[in-house]
């Protein structure tokens, strides 16, 4: 259906958004209706915030590797259909529940979300929201919860990696792997190995920081980080891959070193072969950077102002690697799977 106005036709829908003061528009929003299937873009009637939420304004979000496993029923967390995926965004503060004090209308802020930004608009705990600071986009500010929440919980909170040891990060050029090489490099003063499946990328993440990389399609990972650092090993290991990568990666552990399993983009999971935990006094560890919010709040919050305080002073520079709009959503999840995509994907609202 269309309306015409002043002899220009628009679509039914686009009047409808906009004829709506007060009442709450309606708004665009991916949605999943069936698993594996691709996503739909609908028009969406809000509801009413409640006493502790807040309406944003969605300008970016951010798209992650979990929300295209989400959307495949291949997540730890499965929410009911049909759902609108997206985990984090950036955007202006629009209404604010009678019983919110942290933020105001017209605030920046980013976010975190359980499942809903991937829409214009989006309603959210106030407690998951932090204020932008003002030298910082929206479009940048729009990396900092997912990718750079979860470096630096591995790398500080978890490996407690020092200055002047050495990280190797696989899938090095990807929205984790760039966050690594960036907040090791630049706020740790730790030197980074950068693990990655062609030279392009490998190049990328050289120029992001890193101080040698590997190219892990061509060869032994372990291979190759021997002939980079000796026998002796790196002492922290960040590994968003699994498989067969993680264990060359484990191998390559120096005395005491702490290996840290964020993903298993490749689909495979490892199992840890203990003796080599015993031989070298080797740490494995875990990182869900979204349990910490439920688990321990303090923590997870750390993470998030901590990316907000060095991005603001100039320590990291996110890195977005491409932006796609609303209704390119199932190409934007293609461009990942498919890891066609280096650094942040993220989605447009504007
Ligand atoms: N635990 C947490 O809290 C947490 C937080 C964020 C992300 N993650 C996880 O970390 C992993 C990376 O997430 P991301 O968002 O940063 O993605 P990403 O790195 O931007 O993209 C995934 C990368 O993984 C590599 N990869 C290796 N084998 C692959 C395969 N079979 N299919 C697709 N990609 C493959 C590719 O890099 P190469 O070509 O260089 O190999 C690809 O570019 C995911 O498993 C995600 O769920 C976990």
């Amino acid at each position: 259906m269309a309306a015409t106005l002043r002899g220009r036709c628009f679509p039914w829908v686009w009047l409808c958004r906009r004829a709506w003061p007060g009442g709450g528009r309606h708004y665009r929003a991916a949605r999943c209706a069936e698993l594996k299937q691709p996503l739909a873009i609908e028009e969406v009637a809000p509801r009413p915030v409640g006493p502790h939420e807040v309406r944003v304004d969605v300008h970016f979000c951010g798209v992650n590797f979990a929300d295209i496993l989400v959307c495949r029923g291949q997540y730890q967390e499965r929410p009911h259909l049909p759902f609108t995926p997206g985990m984090e965004f950036s955007g202006t503060v629009l209404e604010t529940g009678t019983d919110v004090s942290t933020v105001k209308e017209g605030d920046r802020v980013i976010g975190v979300s359980g499942f809903n930004s991937m829409a214009e608009e989006c309603i959210t705990d106030q407690k998951a929201l932090w204020r932008i600071p003002d030298r910082v986009p929206l479009r940048e500010a729009a990396i900092l919860p997912v990718s750079y929440g979860t470096a630096i919980m591995a790398l500080e909170h978890r490996a407690r990696t020092q200055p002047g040891e050495t990280v190797l990060v696989t899938a090095a050029a990807g929205a984790t792997g760039l966050a690594v090489i960036d907040v090791a490099t630049n706020v740790l003063q730790a030197k980074v190995i950068a693990a990655a499946g062609s030279d392009e990328k490998c190049q990328l993440a050289m120029q992001r920081g890193a101080e040698s990389s590997v190219n892990y399609s061509q060869g032994s990972l372990k291979e190759a980080v021997r002939k980079l650092v000796g026998s002796g090993g790196v002492n922290v290991v960040i590994d968003t891959v699994g498989g067969d990568i993680f264990l060359d990666a484990l191998r390559s552990l120096a005395w005491e070193g702490r290996i840290v399993v964020v993903g298993f983009a490749g689909g495979t999971i490892a199992s840890v072969p203990a003796n080599l935990l015993l031989l070298k006094n080797i740490s494995a560890m875990g990182v869900y950077w979204g349990r910490y919010q439920d688990r321990n709040f303090p923590v997870f919050s750390r993470s998030l102002s901590s990316a907000l305080q060095y991005c603001q002073e100039g320590r990291i520079q996110p890195y977005v690697g491409a932006v796609f709009k609303l209704e390119e959503v199932n190409d934007a999840f293609l461009h990942v799977i498919q890891r066609k995509s280096t650094g942040k994907v993220l989605l447009s609202l504007k």
